[in-house]
């Protein structure tokens, strides 16, 4: 039975209401349906189009304007990368790091992507930027990249920019165990090398009201508080929220990439402690730490408040009860540590 104008307006308003609610495959199974039945209808296409950003997350973009950053990997790439260099580039993205690696005159790159909407659009980057012969992209998580199928030989150089702002929380510290036990030489270059954790403690009054959420404008508004990620951190600029530094900057700890700790399970994490020195009065609400990258022996790059590396902001955490606290009173912190996690508690 042909469908009539007014069911192809009804299917398109249904299409876009999932869409709108990040129903993806919902969506593009009703814009797919008015397709077939009007292969020329304008909305549907925009609307099939308009999906694929729905699966991107927009810190992308964010992240490839951040110069530093690229400058930073460019320069250690091509440092490290010689004509030899068969490379992976895990965690690829757009490719840019695989397509630097191949400027940088790598025999072979190889490109992976767990997002496969991603990885396709990063085939098409490399054909369009001429490196199709050298750079080759697959839309897998690294652990199921295997020998013999995606590439011949093992990897003398791993590219891993798949640090969130906290470090660890797109699982770099597992994706990377995998990764030089399974598919890199011994001794393989890791890019970056590491990264060192440093902290503060903040009070930062605006968002007290919402860790945990409670009363705004004279109402009571906890119930809100099930939709916030709790026990973790929030990525947040640092100098766009006021805040007063309740504590010098003091070091959490640093990880090797070449030498990678056991694995650390969630519900099982390392616990360590620090004495911290209170250098202001106040009411003591968050920690906020960042990380320095290393690239080996080259400079190290910083995501801190003053540092080079502006996208990832900074990781904030609050606890649930803040303190008030005393210029040279001495805080007791302990940080617990999982594979992708760190969390703070006050003791
Ligand atoms: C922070 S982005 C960096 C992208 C790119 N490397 C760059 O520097 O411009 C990390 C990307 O890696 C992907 N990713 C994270 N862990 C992965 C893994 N173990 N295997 C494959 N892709 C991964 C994510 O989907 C994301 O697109």
């Amino acid at each position: 039975m042909s469908k009539s104008g007014a069911d192809i307006g009804f299917l398109l308003k249904k299409a876009t209401a999932f869409a709108r609610q990040h129903k993806k495959m919902e969506a593009e199974a009703l814009f797919l349906e008015v397709l077939e039945v009007d292969p020329d209808n304008f909305q549907a296409k925009k609307g099939l189009e308009a999906l694929v950003s729905l699966s991107i997350p927009q810190w992308h973009f964010d992240m490839l304007a951040d110069e530093n950053r690229n400058f930073a990997f460019q320069r250690a790439i091509e440092k490290f990368v010689s004509n030899d260099s068969n490379v992976l580039d895990l965690g690829t993205g757009s490719s840019l790091l695989a397509l630097m690696a191949a400027r940088a005159g790598a025999k072979s790159v190889l490109g992976c992507e767990v997002n496969p909407d991603i990885a396709q659009v990063a085939q098409k980057v490399v054909v369009m930027n001429g490196y199709h012969d050298r750079v080759n992209i697959v839309g897998k998580h690294s652990n199921q990249i295997e020998m013999g199928v995606d590439f011949e030989e093992k990897f003398d150089v791993i590219l891993a920019e798949v640090l969130d702002t906290g470090g660890l929380g797109e699982g770099v510290l597992p994706s990377l165990r995998h990764a030089t036990e399974h598919l890199a030489k011994p001794n393989a270059i890791i890019l970056p090398s590491g990264i060192s954790l440093n902290a503060v403690l903040v009070e930062a009054k605006r968002l007290q009201k919402v860790n945990p959420i409670h009363e705004i404008s004279g109402f009571d508004l906890s119930a809100f508080q099930d939709f916030s990620m709790s026990d973790t951190y929030k990525p947040i600029n640092l100098k766009d929220e006021p805040h007063e530094k309740l504590s010098d900057v003091f070091p959490l700890r640093t990880y090797d990439f070449r030498n990678l700790p056991a694995e650390i399970p969630f519900d099982n994490p390392e616990v360590e402690s620090y004495k911290v020195k209170c250098t202001a009065s106040g009411q003591l609400q968050a920690v906020a730490f960042w990380f320095d990258m290393h690239m080996g022996d080259e400079a190290s790059y910083s995501s801190g408040p003053d540092g080079e590396l502006v996208h990832w902001q900074q990781a904030v955490y609050f606890f649930e009860k803040p303190i008030d606290i005393k210029k040279g009173q001495q805080v007791d912190l302990q940080a617990l540590f999982s594979d992708e996690l760190i969390r703070f508690r006050l003791t």
